[in-house]
């Protein structure tokens, strides 16, 4: 499986710190937020990864990734999303990278805890379909929210009023190579955009979506809010290695 990290958008909830820079190469604690999303493939064991970029600072992402040594892989593949025509346009980019196999898309301020790594491998033997990451949270209206039946999801609305459950749908899919015929017979939302709501939800028409629940916390990272409770939340959890590190080596501490 190949991973595809989405990283265009102008960042306008986050003005003017999205003024001259890319929300993605914002800090998130010690790291550019850019480098959770890779991570969060890499660890998943994908090594061929596509990142898309956009806007004015696109060039900023070759500068500071590179082949992606810091990752422990030999190469990165970039492309350049024109304007704003939202996460599934972006998608669209990665077609002649996807090449016919499935992908792992990762919106790029999306950042976790844990791991995706069984739930990756859980799609390698699904073989067609699709799959999506769900996570319980307290304010599902700022989310795509999972519809479910019977622990089946039979619909996904977009940033709902009035959420029909707790479950967001984390921005982690998993999507086999039908995904671009999907793509390409959205509408533009009331918003202008291509959502990619409307392409899981064809997945869920088709019978063929697939879910799991994701371990440990997440996070998204597009608001001055989240922004902060993400480098809150990364500092955390380093802090809590780290002192569990030293109570194994200084027995009694
Ligand atoms: C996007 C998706 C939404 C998803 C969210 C996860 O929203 O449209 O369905 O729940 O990412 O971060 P955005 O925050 O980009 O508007």
């Amino acid at each position: 499986m190949k991973g595809v990290v989405l990283a265009g958008g102008t960042g306008s909830r986050l003005f003017p710190l999205t003024k001259i820079t890319n929300k993605h190469l914002l800090p998130i604690y010690d790291k550019p937020m850019i480098y959770y999303p890779i991570q969060t493939l890499v660890d998943a064991g994908i090594k061929e990864i596509l990142v898309v970029t956009g806007g004015r600072n696109s060039g900023d992402f070759l500068r500071l990734l590179a082949n992606g040594k810091e990752f422990g892989l030999k190469h990165l593949d970039y492309t350049y999303q024109e304007g704003e025509g939202g996460i599934a346009d972006a998608l669209a980019l990665a077609e002649h990278f996807a090449d016919g196999s499935s992908i792992c898309v990762v919106l790029g301020d999306n950042i976790i805890e844990g791991t995706i790594r069984e739930a990756v491998d859980d799609f390698k033997n699904q073989k067609s379909g699709a799959k999506i990451l769900l996570k319980e949270v307290v304010d599902a209206e700022r989310f795509g929210v999972a519809e479910m039946r019977d622990g089946r999801i039979v619909g996904i609305e977009e940033k709902p009023k009035k959420p029909k459950s707790n479950y967001a749908v984390t921005g982690i899919y998993m999507y086999d190579e039908t995904v671009f015929e999907k793509v390409r017979v959205l509408v533009p939302s009331g918003r202008g955009e291509l959502e990619i709501t409307d392409v899981n939800n064809a997945y869920i028409r088709e019978g063929s979506m697939t879910y799991a629940h994701l371990n440990g916390w997440w996070t998204d990272a597009g608001t001055f809010e989240s922004l902060l409770r993400a480098a809150n939340l990364v500092a955390g959890t380093r802090a809590q290695a780290d002192a569990e590190r030293v109570a194994a080596v200084v027995p009694g501490v």
